[in-house]
């Protein structure tokens, strides 16, 4: 057993550990204390010099050096002279009986060695597993993957946040991966960069089993996929919540419409003229002219035309169709890289409530227990469940983060700004994935709001490098370290090892 350090002060959650001589001790980095029958792992979260020699003299022997008087420090042993101290605080105790959050301290001056892999054997695989990555204790990997129960984790929702560019879409990708051939569960991602699927670089379209579990559309779809289109009839006056903003005069106008002519209201709507019983003449253009700038239409003539992703014929199946790749356990992209923020966010709602609908549906009617859990991705989560947008009212964002899990489906939110979500949602949304994050005010959104006390933390998730990341989540025990493998790699390793009847990913077959 490697000694590294020793206990030399301190209390519960805050020991104060002497690192060997050339220790090389790690923010991060994960100890361990043995006992009678059980062993503790803690896990540095500071890091600090300590030295033998009063610091008056210290500060004396510096401004002789600088000056060139050539002093040093050599008149005691190198090794004991001066020293790095580590704060850790206890993590997890391991006894015969299980896995234990640590009630004790351990023996004054006792000694702490490495983590070995043998120490994190208690990590077992769940039944419905979801990979995540591999340990790591600091910067260093150890050889031992990380699988949450995938089922209790999408349907509990997942708050997935860093500084842009740590690594929160190569994680996200990497998860895809491993879930597309997963029967527990269904992938509905809306993707803002294009960047799931892998038009011209590595994607989900490479995975072996692309061909029969991954959907993806797009308003310009590569040969052989599925184009984006939405049928006019498929909209309801409520997805336009959070898109953009109408008064509640306009709202009660479009409710009016929708309550009149049903499927047909847009289009009535758009050739209407006249002022109704509870309208004025002012209201239905203004409304007017923000539905046609908003869904791309042109009216001449009481002839209407459209030309973006809506259609007054076409994409008339696309909910059923979506639904019932999700029964499947299918993934499926929705490329909104093309779209304006607010058609993004209005594609994203009315697909979304379609299939809340449809899982509120199956509970009622008892057959929810065979369905998969979906898990609806939405990158910069805010727009949907920011302060701001909620102010307004929930939405079926803000309503599946309060009661999704009831229905087994989840969100997994992805931000750089934690901060602007409101606090009860984050707090419903049970396991967050912590990646590097610079601003302090968002560390502080998150360590608030995490299922394990992470107060200690601020410093270690300052300096979690790209790939590395904290899991709390109140399905596991403690703050799991992790470290992402980059996804090109790791899909190339899955690709070559998997049984060789590839096939190209020829696109939809709903
Ligand atoms: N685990 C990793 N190992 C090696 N490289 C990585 C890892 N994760 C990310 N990278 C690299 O870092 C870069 C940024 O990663 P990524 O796009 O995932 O960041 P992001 O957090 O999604 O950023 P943004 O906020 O801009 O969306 C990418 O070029 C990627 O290749
Ligand atoms: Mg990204």
């Amino acid at each position: 057993m490697e000694i590294i350090g020793q206990i030399v002060a301190g209390g519960f959650g805050d020991i104060l550990i002497r690192q060997k001589s050339k220790g090389a001790m790690e923010l991060g980095e994960l100890l361990v204390s043995d006992a009678k029958d059980q062993y503790t792992i803690f896990q540095i979260y500071d890091l600090k010099y300590g030295s033998q020699i009063a610091k008056e003299s210290l500060e004396m022997i510096a401004g002789m050096n600088l000056e060139g008087y050539g002093a040093s420090l050599d008149f005691l042993d190198p090794d004991l002279r001066n020293y790095i101290l580590a704060r850790a605080k206890s993590v997890v105790t391991i006894k015969r009986t299980g896995i234990h959050s640590p009630k004790t301290l351990p023996d004054f001056f006792s000694t702490l060695r490495k983590i070995t892999n043998k120490d994190l054997a208690f990590i077992q695989k769940p039944q419905q597993p979801l990979y995540l990555g591999a340990v790591r204790s600091g910067s260093k990997l150890m050889p031992i993957d990380v699988f949450l129960d995938g089922q209790k984790v999408f349907s509990h929702h997942i708050l997935l946040c860093a500084t842009t560019g740590r690594g929160k879409s190569n994680l996200l990708k990497t998860l895809l991966w491993s879930a597309l051939d997963k029967g527990y569960c269904a992938n509905l991602v809306f993707d803002p960069h294009d960047e799931y699927f892998g038009r011209n670089e590595i994607g989900l379209k490479d995975h072996p089993q692309s061909h029969e579990k991954l959907e993806y559309l797009s308003p310009e779809p590569p040969p052989g996929a599925r184009t984006l289109k939405i049928n006019t009839t498929l909209l309801k006056p409520w997805h336009f919540d959070g898109a953009i903003e109408f008064s509640d005069a306009q709202k009660d106008l479009m409710y009016t419409f929708y309550n009149n002519f049903h499927l047909e209201w847009i289009e009535n709507l758009m050739i209407s003229e006249d002022e109704g019983e509870f309208y004025r003449k002012e209201t239905i253009n203004v409304v007017k002219r923000k539905l046609m700038r908003l869904l791309s239409i042109t009216v001449a003539e009481d002839e209407i035309s459209y030309s973006g992703i809506f259609d007054q014929t076409a994409g008339q199946t696309l909910n059923d169709d979506i639904i019932r790749a999700l029964d499947a356990s299918k993934t499926i992209i929705i490329d909104t890289s093309s779209l304006s923020s607010a058609v993004e966010i209005l594609v994203t709602s009315i697909i979304t409530s379609e299939v809340f609908a449809k899982y509120k549906h199956y509970r009622k009617t008892g057959e929810l227990k065979t369905k998969p859990v979906v898990n609806v991705i939405l990158e910069e989560a805010p727009r949907v469940l920011g302060k701001e947008v909620l102010q307004r009212g929930p939405n079926v964002f803000s309503s599946i983060a309060r009661e999704g899990r009831k229905f087994n489906i989840g969100l997994t939110a992805i931000t750089q700004l934690p901060s602007l979500i409101p606090k009860e949602i984050l707090a419903n949304l049970n396991t967050k994935i912590i990646m590097g994050i610079e601003m302090q005010a968002e560390r502080e959104a998150i360590i608030a709001s995490a299922a394990q006390d992470l107060s200690a933390d601020d410093r270690n998730i300052a300096s979690l490098d790209k790939g590395e990341a904290i899991v709390s989540s109140t399905f596991t025990k403690f703050a799991l370290p992790i470290k992402v493998p980059f996804f090109d790699n790791y899909a190339k390793a899955h690709i070559q090892s998997a049984p060789k009847e590839k096939k190209d990913f020829t696109g939809i077959k709903f």
